[in-house]
């Protein structure tokens, strides 16, 4: 049995982009794995605060030394990073907001990224200091753009913050592994965001199809 945590990060419910990839992806995985464990984490909902001086204080505190205050200021950060342990699979609903990722998304990753939890810092290793702490975890980005053109090699590819800046994130973290899957035109609602998420479906469909038949043949991950 594995576990697959949903992240949806929209704000907006039944016509958002992300949602749709993120509930088909689901859909889909429940029937290719029926006894998965499937976790949703709504930050559209319910947005994750902004790391503060308490938290950026509590979480450079060796955990030995943290008082009652700092481990309350660490707790929904504690709670965000076990949930993400727990995962095998991480399906991340993230839409295009100026050219970068939501806020609430943001607020999760800074959340997440924690020194001691999810990577290790050791200043005497000249060569790297910085180490990833997760292992062995698929994350599957399912983003959506209101313009088009932002894929590689695109007229806008340049102007994408979103999708390299999370693969740093969760390539720093451990995560090496990522697929995406992009909708783009929403903005436009005419035909041609139509087909965009008509083939959108159709990779996430292809795609938990692929996952499940290498997990099937126990394969090992390919490398990044
Ligand atoms: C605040 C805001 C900022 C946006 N910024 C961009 C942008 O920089 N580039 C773009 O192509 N679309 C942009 N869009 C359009 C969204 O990416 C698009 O509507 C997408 O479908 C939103 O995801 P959702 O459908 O899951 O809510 C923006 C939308 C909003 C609400």
């Amino acid at each position: 049995m594995a576990t697959l945590l949903v992240v949806d990060s929209s704000p907006r419910g039944a016509r958002s982009r992300t949602r749709t990839l993120t509930r088909l992806f689901a859909q889909r995985w429940r029937e290719a794995h029926p006894s998965d464990l499937i976790v949703e984490r709504d930050l559209g909902a319910a947005p994750p605060s902004p790391v503060d001086e308490r938290w950026i204080a509590a979480a450079f505190t060796s955990p030995a030394e943290r008082t009652e205050e700092m481990r309350r200021a660490l707790a929904a950060s504690d709670a965000l990073i076990d949930e993400l342990q727990g995962a095998d699979v991480v399906a991340i609903g993230a839409p295009m907001y100026n050219f970068g990722m939501p806020a609430a998304l943001k607020a999760w990753v800074d959340q997440v990224v924690r020194v001691g939890r999810t990577f290790s810092f050791d200043p005497a290793d000249t060569l790297s200091p910085y180490r990833p702490l997760l292992r062995g975890k698929t994350a599957v980005v399912l983003t959506a753009r209101g313009d088009a053109g932002y894929g590689p090699g695109g007229r806008l590819a340049a102007l994408n913050h979103l999708d390299p800046h999370l693969a740093t994130v969760l390539r720093f973290i451990g995560i090496d592994r990522i697929e995406t899957v992009a909708v783009e035109f929403d903005e436009f609602g005419d035909d041609r965001v139509r087909r965009s998420m008509e083939r959108a479906r159709a990779d996430v469909e292809a795609l938990v199809a692929r996952l499940a038949a290498e997990r099937a043949a126990g394969e090992p991950r390919p490398a990044p």
